[in-house]
């Protein structure tokens, strides 16, 4: 892609908070609603290369982006250069997101097993090579690549990889401070976020442990990031967009009500119940209607409820029982 377009992409990004990529959470419906509730650029759950290049069914799904999600991105995954600059193809040609994002951080066995995701990051060569293939193929949609800082703890290679990154001709990177070994305990080390940005001149989104009102502007005066990811902190909790961009103006930020937190959880379901029908419907919701009531008075009964309703119709009318417990 042309300097020009490269620079658009990085004008468009500047200041941004972007939902994290979220395999079995961030699924269109509720990307929509982090859009409503300040998220500023979405990306998809990640998605094979192998599964795009076979045309498997789920994959159309999970590549689905609607108008109200853009500006939005696809992300990929995989460990073969040729298959994954393909899917890329693809993709640019056929879906048009915002922009692909290559994932090199997976951390789970599934992906690992397959020299995938996280898997990369002991495989300099070919995430090289898959990163230049995949921003050749990808034609005039930019490419970002979302990297973990490393295998393991304390042997950080997130700047050589940054710079491959940048050298690549990808037009963001996404870094998640946290080594493969550590998955998602402890904290992530945001130093790595001010290093890495130190590093290279391609936007950083910073990413990790962003799950209060005030850690965006923490992490954006911290580590001098272009712009900020929130995944786990969206859990039930969409407003935290908002949120983190009332502090980052200067601004109060706003808690919901009980009430509105039922609200949307009962939006979120019956929207996930128009869209991906009663079995996937039924089983995607349970989490997220548990996280929607945490700590609301009664949460634990009704939880136990939502985890035993055999349909989404039970789960709608327990919710609507709960409107009266908070009110
Ligand atoms: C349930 C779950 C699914 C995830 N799926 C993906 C994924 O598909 N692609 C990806 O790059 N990262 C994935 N991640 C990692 C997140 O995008 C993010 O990097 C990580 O959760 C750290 O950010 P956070 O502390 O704000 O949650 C996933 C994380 C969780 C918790």
């Amino acid at each position: 892609m042309s300097i020009k377009s490269k620079q658009r992409f990085a004008e468009m990004i500047r200041g941004k908070v972007f939902l994290a990529p979220m395999a079995g959470v961030a699924d269109s419906v509720f990307r929509r609603i982090c859009k409503r509730f300040g998220a500023d650029i979405v990306v998809s759950e990640m998605v094979s290369a192998e599964a795009v290049n076979m045309g498997a069914v789920n994959t159309k799904e999970l590549m689905r982006i609607d108008q109200a999600e853009r500006p939005a991105g696809i992300q990929i995954f995989g460990a073969k250069p040729d298959s994954m600059a393909r899917a890329a193809a693809f993709i640019a040609e056929h879906v048009r997101p915002d922009f692909i994002d290559i994932n090199s951080g997976c951390p789970v066995p599934k992906v690992i097993r397959k020299n995938g995701g996280a898997a990369l990051l002991r495989e300099p060569e070919l995430f090289r090579a898959i990163v230049g293939e995949v921003v050749k193929a990808a034609g005039d949609v930019p490419v970002t690549v979302k990297i973990r800082s490393g295998w393991n703890v304390n042997e950080w290679i997130d700047i050589d990889f940054a710079k491959m990154v940048e050298d690549a001709g990808a037009a963001a990177l996404t870094l998640h401070p946290r080594s493969k070994t550590m998955m998602f305990s402890g904290h992530s080390f945001w130093d790595r976020i001010a290093l890495v940005k130190q590093s290279i001149s391609i936007p950083v989104i910073g990413n990790g442990d962003i799950v209060a009102p005030a850690d965006g502007l923490k992490m954006l005066r911290e580590t001098g990031c272009d712009a900020i990811m929130i995944g786990r902190g969206a859990y039930g909790n969409p407003w935290i967009f908002d949120q983190v961009k009332a502090v980052i103006a200067g601004k109060e930020p706003i808690a919901p009500s009980s009430i509105d937190r039922l609200r949307i959880a009962k939006e979120h379901l019956e929207l996930s119940l128009a869209e991906l029908g009663e079995t996937q419907a039924s089983r995607e919701m349970k989490k997220h209607l548990a996280w929607y009531i945490h700590g609301m008075p009664g949460a634990s009964v009704l939880r136990n409820d939502v985890f035993r309703a055999e349909s989404c119709e039970k789960m709608i009318g327990l919710i609507e029982r709960m409107f009266s417990v908070v009110a």
